[in-house]
């Protein structure tokens, strides 16, 4: 990856002049087993998205990024219970919904490319036979050369030659399904696309590739787009802001720009410190010491407080408010109480 330092976002400017699309509330949502305390994977989250910016989720394996997604979308499994918040989208409060009318959502409007669902295609059925699927299901009113000529289309928009519709997923690369999913993902012309862990099984290559083509789709089609990803490094390019979380819970989120020149909560700077940098020799990064909390068993005070190098007294008591520090950049960390504005 390029210096993130380096990279202008002219574009992330005019994005905060468009319109909210999606407008997340204090959401939280919780595990609920038997025999268990309920496991507390997401807790108060607030985040906006707007017409045609790209907002990176970030954090590491276990924070609740894939829970936060599914909730919003109302795909929680069983054990997933959403137990306060909101979340907003083109004004409309998503989990007020009926089923019916949040299936109507999906794919039109939101659509999502679950994690390692690249992986998951149906091996007996033709890529264009399952990009048709989505189709037929919710555009229904299309004949079959419709259907025939829009798989070709999508499949065309994210490199790949119409004629390839007809090949199973054994006969694509893993760069060639990932697109696949990408094409399935926009084949009701959705707003927003979610995009979770897209390019984590793929090698440095491919991963530039997929992340090109989504940065050109996102310019052709406008889209909104959600890149969840644990490696900070991934999402500089593409970004127009950043969510960081920590332990189901917000540490900072912002502009990209102000995540990566100016990063304030410990857990983003040590974040940063350990994602792959060209200009450091290999072999000298530095990961974060420790694990991060469980989440039926938390710390009581700031969830990364036990790993926290800037750790004081009070970190260890009480759970910090996320302090405002300018328009759009906010954090959670007792270092900031006297910044707040
Ligand atoms: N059915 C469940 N019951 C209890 N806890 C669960 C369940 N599913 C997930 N969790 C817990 O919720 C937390 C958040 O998981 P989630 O999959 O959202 O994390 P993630 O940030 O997407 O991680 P990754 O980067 O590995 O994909 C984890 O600690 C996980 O163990
Ligand atoms: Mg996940």
């Amino acid at each position: 990856m390029s210096d993130p330092s380096v990279s202008s976002h002219t574009h992330a400017a005019s994005v905060n002049d468009r319109p909210v699309l999606l407008d997340v509330r204090n959401l939280s949502i919780d595990y609920v087993n038997k025999d268990a305390s309920p496991a507390q994977a997401v807790r108060e989250l607030d985040f906006t998205l707007r017409a045609g910016e790209v907002l990176g989720l970030v954090g590491e394996s276990g924070c609740g990024k894939s829970t936060l997604m599914l909730g919003l979308m109302r795909l929680l499994p069983p054990a997933g219970r959403i137990v306060d918040g909101a979340v907003y989208f083109q004004g409309r409060d998503l989990l007020a919904l009926s089923e019916a009318e949040m299936e109507d959502v999906r794919w039109k409007n939101i659509s999502i490319i679950f994690q390692g669902a690249m992986n998951a295609l149906n091996p007996v059925r033709t890529i264009g036979d399952q990009i048709g699927e989505a189709i037929r299901l919710h555009m229904p009113r299309q004949d079959s050369a419709a259907v025939d000529a829009r798989i070709r289309r999508l499949l065309d928009l994210v490199g790949i030659a119409g004629n390839r519709k007809d090949q199973y997923p054994h006969q694509y690369s893993g760069g060639m399904r990932q697109r696949a999913m990408i094409a399935m993902a926009l084949a009701c012309d959705p707003q927003i696309v979610i995009a979770d862990e897209p390019t984590t099984a793929l090698d440095v290559m491919i991963q530039a590739q997929i992340l090109e083509l989504m940065g050109n789709l996102q310019k052709e089609l406008g889209l909104s787009i959600i890149f969840v990803t644990h490696d900070l490094g991934v999402v500089a390019e593409l970004c127009d802001s950043v969510l960081v979380m920590y332990g189901g819970v917000t540490a900072e989120y912002a502009d990209v720009d102000t995540i990566y020149n100016a990063p304030r909560h410990p857990y983003t700077q040590e974040l940063l410190r350990a994602f792959p940098d060209i200009t450091r020799p290999a072999g000298k990064l530095t990961s974060i010491p420790g694990y991060p909390p469980r989440l039926d068993d938390l710390p009581p005070g700031c969830r990364f407080a036990p790993r926290c190098p800037q750790v004081f007294g009070r970190c260890r008591q009480e759970m910090p408010p996320i302090y405002r520090l300018d328009d759009k950049h906010v954090a959670s960390c007792f270092l900031l109480e006297g910044e707040s504005v």
